[in-house]
Parts: C-alpha cells; sequence; structure tokens
C-alpha cells in the first residue's frame, strides 16, 4: 500500500513554492498526497514565523498531533519553514513527538532525513547554504497544468527592515539565472499555465550580483515574450527600489497586470526612518503617481504595521492621512509583533496595547471602507477574466480573476478555463466579485 502524507502550508508565496518542492520530493519517494491527517504515514508543516500569532499558531497545532503520534508510533511529524530554521533543535527538544526539523535551505535532506526518522533517529537540519550551492537548488515549480502559477526570481532579504525575521529565516538576498527563470516559465506555459506570478521577498532588487547584469524590468521583457503566457505579476515590490524602469512596464508591456503590492509599513518618516526603510512619505508618493501617470488604471494593495515601537498618535495620523490619499484598493495590515534578533527589539516601546489596539481597528475601518468603494465601482461594467477553474463554493459556476486580482465567480462552463473572457460585474462582496457572462 501507498504512503500517505499530508502537507500544510502556512506563510508567503516562498513557502507555496517550497511545498511544491517538497510534495515533489515525497512523491519521488513513493508517498501520495492525503488532505487527511488521520491517514497519513509523514505529517509535514511548512511554517511561518513572521509574527508571534504565526508562529504560536504552527506550535498549538503541532501539539494537536501529538494524539496521532501516540496511537501510530511509524507516524512520522516534520517541520520545515520559517519556524524550523528559527527554532531548530529547540523544537525537538519541546515537541517530543516531532521527529524531523528542517530549514529553509535544507529541503533537499528531507528524504535522507525521513528514513532516519523511519530507524528512529529524529534529527534537525538548518545550516544554511553558500550561494553556489543555493544556486543550484532553487526550487521549481511542478507542471500541473494550473492556469496561475508562482516563479522564484530570488530568495532571501538584505534589507534588515528593523522589525522583520525574514533575512535572519531566510538568509540572504540571491537572484536566480535568467535563462533558467525564462525556462521555467517556458516549461509551464507548454503545460497550459497562462499566468505566472515572479515572487521574491524583494524582486526590484532582482539581478544584484548575477553576472549578466539583467535588471528585474529586463527579466520582466523576456518573460513578456513567451507567447502563450497572457499575464504577468510580481511580488513584493520594495518602495526604495522600484526603478523608473521598472514602472514604465507598465505602459510598455501590455501582459503586465494593472496591479501592484507596495507596502509602505507606515505613513510617518519617523517611523520609517526607524524602521530602516530607505524611503521618505514623499518618496512614497511620488513613485504612487508616477505609477498612476504611466498606468492610469492601476490599482495599489499594499501592507502596514500599527503600533511600531515609538509610534505617536501623530505619527499614526501620518499612516492614516496616506491611506486615505493613495485610496489602496486593499491593505494587510499588522500589529507590529516583537520578532527575534530584530533591532526593533532595542528600541523603547512605551503605548500601551489597548491604544495600539484602538489605533489598528480604526485603520482596518477606513480601508474597508475605502476597499468597498474601489469594488463597488466595478459593478455594472465588463472586464477581461482569465478563468482558473471550478468555483470553490462547488455551485456549478466557474471563477477567475479580473487584472486587479480579484476572484470573480459567475457561470459558465469547465470549457473557458484558460480562456480570458469578458465578464460583467454584478455584485462586489469582500473578498471576491460576482460576474455574469457576457455574449461576444
Ligand atoms: N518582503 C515583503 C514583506 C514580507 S512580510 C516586503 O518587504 O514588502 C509581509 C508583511 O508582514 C510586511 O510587509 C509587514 O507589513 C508585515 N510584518 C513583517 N514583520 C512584522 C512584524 N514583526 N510585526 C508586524 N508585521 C510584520
Ligand atoms: Fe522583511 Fe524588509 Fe526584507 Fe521585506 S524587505 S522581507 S519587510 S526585511
Ligand atoms: Fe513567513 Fe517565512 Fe514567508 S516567516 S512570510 S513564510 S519568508
Amino acid at each position: 500500500m501507498e504512503k500517505k502524507f499530508y502537507l500544510e502550508t502556512f506563510g508567503c508565496q516562498m513557502n507555496v513554492v517550497d511545498s511544491e518542492q517538497i510534495a515533489g520530493l515525497l512523491e519521488e519517494m513513493g508517498y501520495e498526497p492525503t488532505s487527511i491527517p488521520e491517514e497519513a504515514d509523514l505529517i509535514l508543516l511548512n511554517t511561518c514565523t513572521i509574527r508571534e500569532k504565526a508562529e504560536r499558531k504552527v506550535v498549538g497545532h503541532l501539539w494537536q498531533f501529538k494524539p496521532l503520534k501516540e496511537s501510530n508510533p511509524e507516524l512520522i511529524i516534520a517541520v520545515g519553514g520559517c519556524v524550523a530554521q528559527q527554532e531548530g533543535e529547540r523544537l525537538l527538544e519541546q515537541l517530543p513527538h516531532v521527529g524531523v526539523v528542517f530549514g529553509t535551505h535544507n529541503i533537499h535532506r528531507l528524504p535522507e532525513m525521513i528514513q532516519n526518522a523511519k530507524k528512529g533517529r529524529r534529527s534537525h537540519e538548518v545550516a544554511f547554504l553558500d550561494k553556489e550551492s543555493r544556486l543550484r537548488l532553487f526550487p521549481t515549480r511542478r507542471c500541473d497544468g494550473s492556469i496561475s502559477q508562482f516563479v522564484t526570481v530570488m530568495q532571501g532579504c538584505d534589507n534588515f527592515c528593523a522589525y522583520c525575521v525574514v533575512p535572519h529565516v531566510r538568509g540572504r538576498e540571491i537572484s536566480r539565472p535568467s535563462t533558467e527563470i525564462v525556462a521555467e516559465v517556458r516549461r509551464l506555459a507548454e503545460n497550459g499555465t497562462r499566468e505566472v506570478t515572479l515572487v521574491g521577498q524583494n524582486v526590484n532588487s532582482y539581478g544584484n550580483y548575477l553576472p549578466d547584469g539583467l535588471s528585474f524590468a529586463g527579466l520582466l521583457v523576456r518573460v513578456h515574450e513567451i507567447p502563450e503566457i497572457e499575464r504577468i505579476r510580481f511580488v513584493t515590490s520594495h518602495p526604495r527600489d522600484i526603478s523608473d524602469e521598472l514602472i514604465k512596464c507598465f505602459a510598455d508591456l501590455p501582459k503586465l497586470c494593472s496591479h501592484i503590492h507596495l507596502p509602505f509599513q507606515s505613513g510617518s518618516d519617523r517611523i520609517l526612518g526607524l524602521m530602516g526603510r530607505g524611503y521618505s512619505r514623499r518618496a512614497y508618493l511620488d513613485k504612487v503617481a508616477f505609477l498612476k501617470r504611466v498606468c492610469p488604471d492601476i490599482r495599489l494593495t499594499t501592507d502596514i504595521i500599527v503600533g511600531f515601537p515609538g509610534e505617536t498618535e501623530e505619527d499614526f495620523q501620518d499612516t492614516l492621512a496616506l491611506v486615505e490619499e493613495v485610496r489602496f484598493a486593499d491593505a494587510f495590515t499588522f500589529l507590529y509583533s516583537p520578532r527575534p534578533n530584530t533591532r526593533a527589539l532595542n528600541l523603547q516601546d512605551e503605548t500601551p496595547g489597548v491604544v495600539k489596539q484602538q489605533r489598528f481597528q480604526c485603520l482596518l475601518d477606513i480601508q474597508e471602507q475605502i476597499s468597498l468603494e474601489v469594488w463597488a465601482g466595478d459593478v455594472g461594467k465588463n472586464f477581461p477574466v482569465l478563468v482558473e477553474g471550478e468555483s470553490r463554493q462547488g455551485n456549478g459556476q466557474i471563477f477567475g480573476r479580473t487584472v486587479w486580482n480579484r476572484i470573480v465567480n459567475f457561470n459558465g462552463g469547465s470549457e473557458l478555463i484558460g480562456r480570458t473572457v469578458p465578464v460583467k460585474i454584478i455584485a462586489s462582496y469582500k473578498n471576491s466579485q460576482l460576474g455574469e457572462s457576457v455574449k461576444i
């Protein structure tokens, strides 16, 4: 009988791509996937530690699997990703039922570690690899025919923003050679993929230290040349590093979707300085203005941190004012969470928790209203939707996305999957829209 693995992924696109690679390795070892942990011979969590809550969730989840291990001693429980990288051996000490802990650079070691665990030897591997080895081990997305896929263009981060754990758990920034990226996108395209999202923690600095000197904008041009690819997206952009050359791509490359995720974090220059973000409020707004000039229908989304150490009411008002000025289509808002090894731990933080919570709620309310208005403005209009599959609600509808990355559910046959069709938006909800087919 085939052995089964249960794999759960937390966190960002990096982990999603890594999980694909992990699933591929496990299938090569003869495991098949299951969505039921009770059925699994191997349970694997690919984890995130960006905020304390994310980390606590993972650890809580791991405790829930303890009874399964007690009733089935052969069961192997493995932890990968950013919590594994951060905690290493401590996870094995804390969680006696966990057998394998592998860090963000050690996915290729997993088969051997699983074999060891089968023999009763628990192990952890969290060493960072050197550049050459990492270049060899860049994760490749499997060609499963999905209409929309992520492709890794870089890993790690050199920015060390004062609050952020990513550079500590993912290591230094490294870019993947453009020839490999283009070859991967071509392979995906030949297997049915029509949209690619190029992913990295800071794609705007793509190409630093690469011999061919190609910029991220240059990479976009190469991907744009692949005929079957109809849409291109990228995440995440750092406002400091987004170049004029890249902004102009929104005018020059028709396949580049008119959407950009551009986290600003805080609207206060003083807080941006403490965060070490490397741009001012003015510089951010200038880039936004330039983006809107070259691409008038562009929509922006962003990330914002509330309650960074030392944030005053005035700083917070600067953040609110920026949100009202830019009118982001969506914003991911976070309460500052202290993370291990980060510089912000050394800053004075006198703002009471309740005040932070009030600010957070106030920002949420304002942004929610703006988002509602932005998306409601689509109602009654027709937009091209790239159809990705059957609706998740299971009501016979199909779903796709507009260029702004919003999910649209509508009545239509599965023969439309993979095609871009005009759809009239008839209702707009918090996270999706409802549409109807437009006869052509
Ligand atoms: N590389 C991306 C961010 C990845 S983390 C970038 O620089 O834009 C995603 C988001 O999590 C960040 O943009 C930030 O808003 C939030 N975040 C990161 N660390 C955090 C912390 N310690 N507390 C609260 N939010 C945090
Ligand atoms: Fe974290 Fe800053 Fe790097 Fe983004 S750019 S991953 S926020 S250190
Ligand atoms: Fe989380 Fe690691 Fe991504 S901490 S956000 S999974 S890089």
